[in-house]
Order: structure tokens, then C-alpha cells, then sequence
């Protein structure tokens, strides 16, 4: 049974970039339910197995990798959030962006833009990809649609409308811009370093 992580800073502590209303549905109404959702899968899973029954098979085959990733990407984005203190790339990081994007202002613009462009439910990745030795930025639509398999995301934004709605109304860009007082680079910082050593 999957569980709830706790986040690692008080439920207020984001504002004024990201207010305590948002983050409190977010994480405790929504993320909750993708956790239930995720248990409830498996659990029918496991009985399917267990009765040697797959009727209904493709519907819970989908549902895991919509609830499932759902959890794990909202997993990620909290932790991926840190009150406004400042922290940035460390150079190992820094040279990998300015290698893959130019430099670190043309991969805050490319991520910045390919976030408000996520088509309706979606997020914003910046992911390593051992296979090609490099950083990528990806859309992601719904929780599971648009990937590039074997990616390991390292920064995640959520750009569902219950990310920012309560807070921004439709302005996507005021959102993300906002978001990037908050960004716990430290995190960042540490996936790459488990990315880059990954076999
Ligand atoms: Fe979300």
C-alpha cells in the first residue's frame, strides 16, 4: 500500500509564490486521491490474479499509469518546491545545461515556453536521459502521454489547472514565473548527480 510523503516544509511556507489554499488542495485533496486511486488499482489487480480473471484488464493496465504516475509526479513536484530561499545550479549541472541548451538563460526560456504550451492537463519536465547522455525538457500530457522511455525527470511542473487556478486564474505564464522563486535547485542538483550515475 503506497503512502502519503510528507512534505518537507509547513503548508504556508510557499507564499507568496504559491498560496497556502493551493498547496493544501493540492496535496491533501488531490495528490491524496491519486495515492487511493493507485492503491485501489492494485488491489484489483491483485484479485485479478489471484481469480485468474483479466476481463477487464486494459481498463486497469490504464488506470496504473494514470494513477500510478500521477503519484509519482506529484511526488516529485513537492519536492521539487522549497520555501523562497535562494538556491541555484551547481556546476556540474550548469555546465550539463549550458552544454544541451546553450546556456542556462535558453533553458529557463525553452522550459519557461514549454510549459504554458502544455496542450490542456499536463507538466513540464526537465529529464536526463542516459541513453543520450543528455539533459531534454519534455510536455507531458495528462500524467503518463509524451515521455521519452528511460528518462529520469529531474525538475517537474505541475500545469493542471488545479496547480494555479485557485491562485492565477488562466495566466499560465504568471504561474510559472512565479514558480521560479521556489524551485529547490538543491534537489535538482542532487537527482542529476543520481541520473548521471545511472546504468
Ligand atoms: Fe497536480
Amino acid at each position: 500500500m503506497l503512502k502519503i510523503k510528507e512534505l518537507s516544509y509547513p503548508i504556508n511556507s510557499l507564499e507568496p509564490y504559491y498560496s497556502r489554499e493551493t498547496l493544501d488542495l493540492h496535496y491533501n485533496i488531490l495528490y491524496k486521491g491519486y495515492i487511493d486511486n493507485t492503491n485501489k488499482t492494485q488491489e484489483k489487480l491483485e484479485n485479478s490474479r489471484r481469480e485468474n480473471n483479466f476481463t477487464n484488464i486494459k481498463c486497469l493496465e490504464k488506470d496504473l499509469s494514470f494513477y500510478g504516475s500521477g503519484v509519482i509526479l506529484h511526488e516529485l513536484f513537492f519536492e521539487n518546491l522549497t520555501p523562497p530561499i535562494p538556491t541555484s545550479p551547481d556546476n556540474e549541472l550548469l555546465e550539463e545545461i549550458i552544454k544541451d541548451f546553450g546556456s542556462y538563460e535558453t533553458f529557463k526560456s525553452q522550459f519557461t515556453s514549454a510549459s504554458i504550451e502544455v496542450e490542456a492537463s499536463g507538466w513540464c519536465l526537465l529529464v536526463y536521459v542516459p541513453n543520450f547522455k543528455k539533459l531534454e525538457i519534455l510536455q507531458c500530457e495528462k500524467h503518463q502521454d509524451l515521455t521519452l522511455w528511460g528518462c529520469i525527470p529531474l525538475l517537474v511542473i505541475d500545469m493542471w489547472e488545479h496547480s494555479y487556478y485557485l491562485q492565477y486564474k488562466t495566466k499560465r505564464p504568471k504561474y510559472i514565473n512565479a514558480m521560479w522563486n521556489i524551485i529547490n535547485w538543491n534537489i535538482v542538483n542532487k537527482r542529476f548527480r543520481e541520473a548521471k550515475n545511472y546504468k
